[in-house]
Order: C-alpha cells, then sequence, then structure tokens
C-alpha cells in the first residue's frame, strides 16, 4: 500500500522504525521499494554519487528532475521525496513553491529543504500550505558547506542541542511532516526526537531517532571516494562492478563472447546461398 507523509507520521505514534534510503535511478528505486523501504530520497548527493560532482551545490533543479521522474517510475509503496537542490528555494518563497510543484509533478510526494532559518520556516510554512509535504533537515547540512567550512558534527554541548531542537520544533509547527537529522550525537538525537511529534530520520544521528536514513550508494560500496563512519557497507558492489567489466573484456578480447546462443542464426538453406554467392 501506497506510504503517505501522514502514514509516516503514524509510524512513530506506533513506534515503528521507518527506513529510507536514497535512490537515483528506476531499477534500484524498484528493488527498495519490493524490499519494502518506507521513504525513497531522491538525494542531491546524487551531484556526487552519480554525475561526479564534488559538492551537493553543483547539482541544478533541471538535473534533479530527470532523476526523480526516473525514481518515481520505479516505486509503488514507499513514499518518494525529493530533494530540493542548493539555490532552488532560496531566491524567492514564490520560485520555491514553483519549484516544489515541479518535483511533485515529476512523480515525487513530497521534497526536502535543508535548514531553519527565518526564511526556510516561512518558506516551508508556505509550501506546506499549498498542499506540498515537506521533510526537513538539520545537523549538519551539505547544502551550507561553504559557510560551516566542513563535515562537522552538529549538538556536540547542550547549547547547540537546544538551538537544533528549537530549529527541530519550528520546523515541526511549520507543517513538516518529518525531520533528517545528520552527523549528531545519539544523545542529543534522543533529546531532539522525544520534543517533537514528528519522526526524526537518523543519518549519522544515532539509534534513539525514530527512523535511519543511508545514502544508498554507502550501504552497496559503489561510491569509494569517501564513507562516512555513520555508514554501514553491506556489500562491496564497486569490485562486483569491477569483475564483471574485466571478465567481459577477456570474453570479448578471446573471442569467447558471443557464443552462437548469444547470436541470430541464419537457416541452413540460407547459409549455403550465402557460401555459394558471387558478385556479378
Ligand atoms: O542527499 C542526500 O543523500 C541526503 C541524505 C544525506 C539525507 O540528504
Amino acid at each position: 500500500m501506497k506510504k503517505t507523509a501522514k502514514k509516516i507520521i503514524e509510524f512513530k505514534k506506533n513506534g515503528k522504525k521507518i527506513t529510507a534510503l536514497t535512490a537515483y535511478d528506476y531499477s534500484s528505486a524498484k528493488y527498495f521499494d519490493k524490499a519494502g523501504v518506507d521513504i525513497i530520497l531522491v538525494g542531491d548527493s546524487l551531484a556526487q554519487v552519480a554525475l561526479g560532482y564534488g559538492s551537493t551545490c553543483e547539482v541544478t533543479t533541471e538535473e534533479m528532475l530527470v532523476f526523480t521522474k526516473a525514481v518515481s517510475r520505479g516505486v509503488q509503496d514507499a513514499l518518494v521525496v525529493a530533494d530540493m537542490p542548493f539555490m532552488s528555494y532560496q531566491i524567492s518563497t514564490e520560485d520555491a513553491v514553483k519549484n516544489a510543484g515541479k518535483f511533485i509533478q515529476a512523480g515525487a510526494q513530497a521534497v526536502k529543504i535543508e535548514g531553519a532559518s527565518q526564511y526556510i520556516i516561512e518558506t516551508i510554512t508556505r509550501i506546506t500550505q499549498s498542499g506540498i509535504p515537506v521533510m526537513g533537515h538539520l545537523g549538519f547540512t551539505p547544502q551550507y558547506i561553504n559557510t560551516i567550512g566542513g563535515h562537522y558534527v552538529s549538538g556536540k554541548n547542550v547549547h547547540s542541542t537546544i538551538e537544533i531542537s528549537n530549529k527541530a520544533q519550528s520546523l515541526e509547527k511549520a507543517g513538516v511532516f518529518s525531520i533528517v537529522l545528520e552527523m549528531v550525537p545519539q544523545e542529543s538525537s534522543d533529546f531532539i526526537t522525544k520534543k517533537l511529534n514528528i519522526p526524526t530520520i537518523g543519518i549519522g544521528g544515532g539509534k534513539f531517532c525514530d527512523g535511519q536514513i543511508l545514502v544508498s550508494d554507502d550501504i552497496l560500496g559503489k561510491y569509494d571516494e569517501f564513507c562516512p563512519k555513520f555508514a554501514r557497507q553491506y556489500s562491496s558492489l564497486k569490485d562486483i562492478i569491477f569483475n564483471v567489466a574485466k571478465a567481459y573484456c577477456n570474453d570479448v578480447e578471446k573471442g569467447n563472447f558471443p557464443s552462437a546462443a548469444e547470436s541470430f542464426t541464419l537457416n541452413s538453406d540460407e547459409v549455403e546461398k550465402l557460401e555459394n554467392y558471387t558478385q556479378d
């Protein structure tokens, strides 16, 4: 059955841990969905893992829309959330609502927005009032990397934990249905989570969050340029891809591919005619 933003809130009330993964293509999304993942995020992490950019700030709305369409076509039950990329919601509220609408028209059922400044709170309020569910994102917020200055853990003391908690409550008031907590100590996440009626989804946020999200390329072991401490690698897809490509090249070079079964063949009459054919 299709999961909705409302259903995700109910999961917290019922004590069901929420599962979430990023996806960027049709077939991965299809199998994550079949496996029962509750939320599939078309994360702007695709900037790095699918497009090879240096940071998430480089991906555009137009690019994100292509991936959102592909993922949405593969999903039946999971809630598809599209990450609103850098500069798609910062210029004006009107622009933000328009861009959020594009992601819904591309097949997502919700969008994700980083931060909780006064401007962001107003923007999220307008987007949710337009009928578009919004997921918040606090703690380490990659789109602000140029002002933060690095990949730092947030909420490392009481003062900063209270600050995140207050922001999370403002996001809840603005209408978000869940909040990603990235790189926040588990005790701080626990404090923040207990103050909210909406679920927290941790990524490096520890076990007390209401759910967990990871970048699929990290759990699959596909992207090897950087693997964060909090990502559990379940497979080494990069080795599988490398070995398959190597075996294929070897077979082609040695004449072992294609076999007759992998080729189209003429019937024996046509073969004989072809062999006896001489050009006038
Ligand atoms: O883009 C992304 O993959 C994300 C996750 C880290 C939550 O925002």
